[in-house]
């Protein structure tokens, strides 16, 4: 309960038959001593009145971008600075899809714009709309994006159907934001991940690359920080979203991936090597465009810097988390990789097809320590991400 003392918690409230159970949401939190504000889209007022809202979080409703009165009193960018913590409860399809797109058409999507921390939010739908492929791949990308997606719960609906799409009940939604203000295991360290691949240029429009899409890398940036880290993320060309909360600095080659983590890297407690980094990278790049001809031709290729090895050389260096990508032999190269490499840890994948390693969107992992060793079998990467940040920080952790 002390967890949300005095925390200022902005509940925003979408049109849907759910947002009669916001109400005893309010009640919860100001009964565990939160501060609420509440702001309405125009559906939501449909539903619930804001006097209801208004008299149990003691405060006026915010219901609309132009209106003077609230406005004098604090404004949508300062509510949204005021904010602690984000909630939408009830979500509904409409908000999720206009939240996606970056659309600022009420005052709570203008507050969602403006904030610059994640947001949570808490589905309710019928479930036929819940389980439509817009719905879901709007809330696939949300998530990606830093977004808390949080329920929805299976059963009996309003409407009649029976399926995915209510809200969570209040109780466990006070849970769940009590849990956003525990500390994570990584409270208050900093944590540089590398992502994605690298492209090594041939000329001025053709380059060697590989299939990372930066899933990986990118789940482990949003696990960390959401396990309390500082995260710096050099990421490699993707098209992904950054993760909220993220510091970013995107690169194209190894040579510049080398000289970003090197720029980064005083000051981490934890590094993880997640990229994955060419090799090689062509000798001397063609200034113009390589003409077609019916010869064979040659590209003459040089070492790329072992940028991994380069951050475990350093005399105050991090607490490393190193990657191997193995098409055989996966726990043997791993465990030389562990070694030649000084690393703390090292995760292994089994790469080249299947659901594993690059492109796929789960993965499983051998992880490999001095002394010891845990798999982390097939899941999604969200997921095996989470398990890989808990168990690095229950490793570092141990040391300190
Ligand atoms: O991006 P996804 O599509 O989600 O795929 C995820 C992944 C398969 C890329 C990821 O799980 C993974 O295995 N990343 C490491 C890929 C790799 O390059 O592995 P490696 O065994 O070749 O390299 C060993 C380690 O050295 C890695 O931590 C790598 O980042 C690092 N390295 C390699 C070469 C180099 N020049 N510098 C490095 O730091």
């Amino acid at each position: 309960m002390e967890l949300i003392f005095k925390k200022k918690i902005l509940l925003g409230v979408t049109g849907g038959i759910a947002a009669y159970k916001s109400a005893e949401l309010i009640r919860l939190l100001i009964k565990a001593g939160a501060e609420v504000r509440v702001v309405m889209t125009p559906a939501a007022r449909e539903f619930v009145q804001p006097l209801t809202y208004q008299a149990l979080s003691g405060h006026k409703v915010y219901t609309d971008v132009f209106d003077a009165e609230a406005e004098s009193a604090m404004d949508h960018i300062e509510l949204a600075r005021w904010a602690d913590l984000m909630i939408v409860a009830p979500a509904s399809a409409n908000f999720i899809a206009k939240l996606l797109d970056g659309y600022a058409d009420n005052l709570l999507l203008t507050l969602c714009l403006a904030s610059k921390q994640a947001v949570a939010i808490a589905p309710a739908m019928n479930q036929q709309m819940y389980l439509n492929q817009a719905t879901q791949d709007n809330i696939h990308r949300l998530k990606s994006r830093g977004v808390k997606i949080w329920g929805p719960a299976q059963g009996e609906q309003a409407c009649g159907d029976v399926g995915p799409g209510r809200m969570l009940e209040p109780e466990a939604l006070l849970g769940l934001i009590e849990g956003r203000f525990s500390p994570g295991k990584l409270s208050g360290k900093k944590v540089l991940i590398t992502a994605g691949p690298t492209h090594e240029a041939i000329d001025p429009v053709r380059y060697i690359g590989n299939r990372s899409t930066g899933r990986m890398g990118y789940a482990l940036a949003r696990e960390a920080f959401d396990a309390g880290a500082e995260v710096t993320l050099v990421s490699g060309p993707v098209s992904l979203d950054s993760p909220a909360g993220v510091d970013r600095i995107s690169v194209t080659s190894a040579l510049e991936m080398h000289d970003a983590v090197l720029s980064q890297v005083s000051g981490a407690d934890l590094f993880i090597a997640c990229a994955a980094v060419a090799d090689y990278r062509v000798t001397v790049v063609a200034p113009q465009k390589i003409k077609k001809s019916a010869k064979n031709i040659q590209l003459e290729l040089t070492p790329n810097p072992d940028i991994l090895s380069a951050v475990t050389r350093l005399e105050n260096k991090p607490f490393t988390l190193g990657f191997a990508a193995e098409t055989e032999k996966l726990e043997q190269n791993a465990a030389d990789k562990l070694k030649r490499k000084n690393l703390d840890m090292i995760a292994a994948n089994q790469v080249g097809g299947g659901q594993t390693g690059f492109e796929s969107d789960t993965n499983e992992l051998l992880v490999l320590w001095p002394g010891g060793k845990q798999m982390l079998s097939l899941n999604h990467k969200n997921e095996i991400a989470k398990q890989l940040i808990d168990l690095l920080a229950d490793h570092y952790n141990a040391l300190e």
